[in-house]
């Protein structure tokens, strides 16, 4: 009778496939974000280094490719693609301690791959008023522009990328970090002309209708889930085909919720393995790619480093 316990529990928890890499526990990397290529490949950004390094899960050991170091800043954050295989990444100075970025030290640069590597860098705006440049999306009608939350203002700025025009495109108190925690307006994507994002200070999940052409708030913010009490904050997250996230949160779960609002937990909590998960993005190129969820983390300094785990959501 026994040996089907473990049955029920793999049908009710999905296990994680595989470490697809782990950063030694010293010097301390935290990673912060990650998109991915047509061709499967990985992109990683770092609170604690301003790089982008490049990872290919199908090679055995996946090793980390730097692919450029952003001058005179100290993380890099959100990732997106903008056209395919140009991508579109935050820089700027941030501190893990205090959740506070600096003054006039974040820009949007793009890293373009169509030639292959050396990827051709070039930044495409320094935004001197924002405060705490986070999560980045593109506008699925008009992929040049980038929509980016800026977490500890409160709002979300666009970036057009063809000319460098940037402007403070949504200004909502559903987007505010709170007085004793300073990260509000975290993970956002666009889904249906809705921006749906998680708020860490608020521990909300949430919408907001927008103007598919510019990013423009049309509507009111609506609260789609709350975070569990037990638990510290939301961080970005990864949307599938039907809209659903998968919302990391910490300190060392995963939730899946539904564009109606339906909160699900998929994996946690479990510090030994999901060690501060910071975003989500799952697998392009073939099917089998496509049901892996990459799941990159912060870990905890004197513990343990970043990681790349991928979970098979099919
Ligand atoms: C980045 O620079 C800011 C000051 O601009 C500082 O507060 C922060 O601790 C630095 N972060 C890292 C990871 O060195
Ligand atoms: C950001 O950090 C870099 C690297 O530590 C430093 O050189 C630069 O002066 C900082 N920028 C600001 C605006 O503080």
């Amino acid at each position: 009778m026994w040996a089907i316990i473990p049955v029920i529990v793999a049908l009710l928890a999905p296990v994680f496939v595989s470490t697809v890499f782990s950063y030694p526990q010293t010097p301390f990397i935290d990673i912060e974000n990650i998109a991915v290529r047509s061709n499967g490949q990985l992109l990683l950004n770092y609170i604690t280094s301003p790089t982008t390094y490049l990872i290919d899960p199908a090679r055995s050991p996946a090793v980390p490719e730097l692919i450029y170091s952003f001058p005179g800043t100290n993380s890099t954050a959100g990732i997106t693609e903008t056209i395919p295989d140009v991508f579109a990444v935050v820089a700027g100075n941030y501190s893990t301690s205090t959740f506070q970025g600096t003054w006039g030290s974040f820009a949007v640069w793009t890293i373009d791959l169509r030639g292959g590597l050396p990827a051709t860098v070039k930044k495409v705006a320094s935004i001197p008023d924002a405060h705490g440049l986070d999560g980045a999306t593109v506008l699925p009608s008009a992929p040049h522009i980038v929509l980016i939350a800026d977490s500890s203002l409160g709002v979300i700025w666009s970036v057009d990328t063809s000319t460098g025009a940037y402007s403070q495109i949504i200004q909502e108190s559903g987007l505010d970090p709170s007085s004793t925690f300073l990260l509000g307006v975290n993970g956002i994507k666009v889904y249906q002309d809705n921006l749906y994002f998680t708020n860490s200070a608020q521990r909300t999940y949430a919408r907001i209708q927008i103007d598919p052409a510019t990013g423009a708030a049309i509507g009111p913010v609506t609260i789609l889930a709350t975070l569990p009490e037990d638990l510290t904050a939301y961080d970005d997250f990864a949307m599938d085909s039907a809209g659903n996230a998968w919302v990391t949160a910490h300190d060392s779960s995963l939730y899946k919720i539904s564009t109606s609002g339906d909160q699900t937990l998929v994996y946690g909590p479990d510090a030994a393995l999901l060690n501060e998960p910071t975003s989500a993005a799952f697998g392009r190129g073939s099917p089998a790619q496509e049901c892996l969820l990459y799941v990159v983390t912060a870990g905890s300094a004197g513990e343990s480093s970043g990681q790349v785990l991928a979970l098979n959501t099919c």
